[in-house]
């Protein structure tokens, strides 16, 4: 399938076979997770993945009564920062120094361009991470599409008992999104066989 037959093929899964998806299709999907462009490249985020059967199910009932929690194959659990603290910020500047060899005065340009960011009070900053969070679930999305495996990015769960549950640290991260990757069960899913409902190209994209 090339890339727009990808995307036509997924829908939003609500019913998936417990079928196991390799790792080695795991693993891609995390990669493309971790090639996500964020602002700066600091990557205000990690992900949780797990098949662990016990914890989807207690996550279905404490957090995520949606029925695909439980029949995925995988879930994935994206957690943004809170804050980006000083140490956070100069390990990334080290590794950018390090990896790039670039010289101080530039490190100390990128700097002052983040903190310009960072330490502007006019910018909600946990906002600011969930963005960045949303566009590793839209790589991830699109990696599981291409690799013909299903997928249900959820935003309907109750993100404090989840949070609770995972023992997060609440002062530094948050669950706010998940991702089921598994089998699109075709036979129970009411929305297998349905036809997207998209805007038409031009009343989505003004061209100029
Ligand atoms: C950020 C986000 C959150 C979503 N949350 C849920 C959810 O909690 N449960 C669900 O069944 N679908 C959820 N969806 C799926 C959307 O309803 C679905 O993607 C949309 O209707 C378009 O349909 P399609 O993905 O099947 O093409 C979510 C989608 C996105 C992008």
């Amino acid at each position: 399938m090339d890339l727009i037959e990808s995307l036509n093929w997924r829908y939003a899964t609500k019913r998936m076979t417990g079928e196991k998806i390799s790792e080695k299709d795991l693993n891609t999907i995390l990669e493309a997770i971790r090639l996500t462009p964020t602002a700066y490249g600091l990557q205000p985020f990690k992900v949780i993945a797990t098949d662990n059967q016990e914890l989807l199910e207690e996550i279905y009932e404490k957090s995520c009564p949606q029925i695909v929690v439980k029949q995925a194959s995988h879930l994935l659990i994206f957690k943004a920062k809170k804050k980006l603290d000083e140490e956070y910020v100069e390990g990334y500047l080290t590794e950018l120094k390090r990896v790039r060899n670039a010289t101080d005065e530039y490190i100390d340009g990128y700097r002052t361009k983040i903190r310009k960011v960072i330490e502007n009070p006019a910018i909600n900053k946990f906002s600011w991470m969930i963005r960045q969070t949303y566009i590793a679930l839209g790589f991830a999305l699109v990696a599981a599409a291409e690799l013909g495996i299903d997928s249900t990015p959820i935003e309907g769960f109750n993100a404090k008992a989840l949070n609770e549950l995972l023992r997060l640290d609440t002062d530094s991260e948050e669950a706010v999104v998940l991702l089921t990757l598994g089998y699109r069960n075709a036979e129970e899913d009411h929305l297998a066989k349905q036809p997207k409902i998209r805007k038409p190209m031009e009343s989505l994209v003004e061209r100029m």
